[in-house]
């Protein structure tokens, strides 16, 4: 039998909204379709992505100040569904924590997830839920009233523009008796050891990049010629940002759900953006959105921090 032929909808909507425009882009969501996921976890172990290492380091030796800082009991409220060492770190090294609750678009990881997860915590309680964390969103009822901490590790923030991360921030600061807000956000660096991670020399972030056009191949009525493309990871300085672009390394046309496209020689696809913070920035936006940074947890090297918010003016 032949596989099924999948048509995502959105993902076709998506696609033709971000390539027709003239800096043609695609959202990075995308990038995690079963494949994308496991070219992921492979980057996380990469040795020029500090990323993942560093952030587990800095929760690893700053387990006892965390637990400090946690209301007792605490709902653990993950902003998508890591099944990861850092949930796991804080399950285990947060006795407070009684409820886990893992948000995410996507059902199929996260019964995954909560499944595991409640197996492996059998006095923690584990109540998933669906919904996109950007848009505003009802907790069950017995969690409404709970006191909360928002857990959002891996720079994951940092794929928001400006406006979005705050506003983001501002619909956690609104949930039903937050109490605090633990945030992993990338710090600004030496500019080659940021394109080294997200270009590292055996090629995976590259690989993690182009799986978004076979993606459209096989979900999307796509007929890219994927060999016409190259990786390519961008410093915007202005921005303080690390873009991720897929460019054409000669004319090519192409078919998304039978609507024409075509690239010129050196017209790229922007498909990441991944911003690079500092503290004072950090410390600006809890300030627009409600916030106040009530410990910056970082590395030896300031590499990457751990940030706790609190409610402002409490
Ligand atoms: C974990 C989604 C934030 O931007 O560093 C890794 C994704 N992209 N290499 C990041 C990613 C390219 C990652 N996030």
């Amino acid at each position: 039998m032949n596989k099924p032929i999948r048509n995502n909808s959105l993902l076709v909507a998506s696609a033709r909204t971000g390539l027709s425009k003239l800096q043609k882009s695609l959202e990075a969501k995308w990038f995690y379709d079963h494949a994308g996921s496991a070219l992921f976890e492979k980057i996380t172990e990469l040795p020029e992505y500090y990323p993942t290492r560093t952030e587990v380091g800095i929760l690893n030796d700053n387990i006892d100040a965390i637990v400090h800082l946690f209301p007792e009991p605490a709902s653990l409220v993950e902003l998508g569904s890591g099944a990861s060492t850092k949930t796991r770190l804080l399950l285990s090294g947060v006795p407070k924590i009684d409820t886990y609750v893992p948000l995410d678009i996507s059902g199929d990881f996260l019964m995954d997830t909560a499944t595991t997860l409640a197996s492996d915590y059998p006095s923690i309680t584990v109540q998933p839920v669906v919904a996109d964390f950007m848009e505003p969103l009802n907790f069950p009822d017995d969690i409404q009233i709970r006191p909360k901490v928002a857990f959002f590790p891996g720079s994951t923030l940092g794929n928001l523009d400006a406006d979005a991360a705050v506003e983001l921030m501002s619909r956690v600061r609104s949930w039903p008796n937050v109490k605090g807000f633990l945030l992993g956000v990338d710090l600004v660096k030496a500019v080659p050891r940021l394109i080294a991670a997200y270009d590292d020399a055996t090629g995976v972030t590259a690989s993690f990049n182009m799986n978004i056009l076979h993606r459209l191949n096989r979900e999307a009525g796509g007929t890219i010629d994927t060999s016409a493309f190259r990786h390519e990871a961008r410093w915007n300085g202005r921005e303080s940002r690390i873009e991720m672009h897929l460019v054409a390394k000669r004319a090519t046309e192409f078919l998304i759900d039978g609507q024409e496209f075509s690239m010129r020689r050196n017209e790229s696809i922007h498909t990441e953006n991944s911003h690079k913070y500092t503290f004072k920035r950090i410390e600006k936006m809890a300030d627009r959105s409600g916030w106040h940074v009530s410990k910056f947890f970082t590395d030896e090297g300031d590499d990457f921090a751990v940030v706790f918010l609190e409610p402002a003016g409490r």
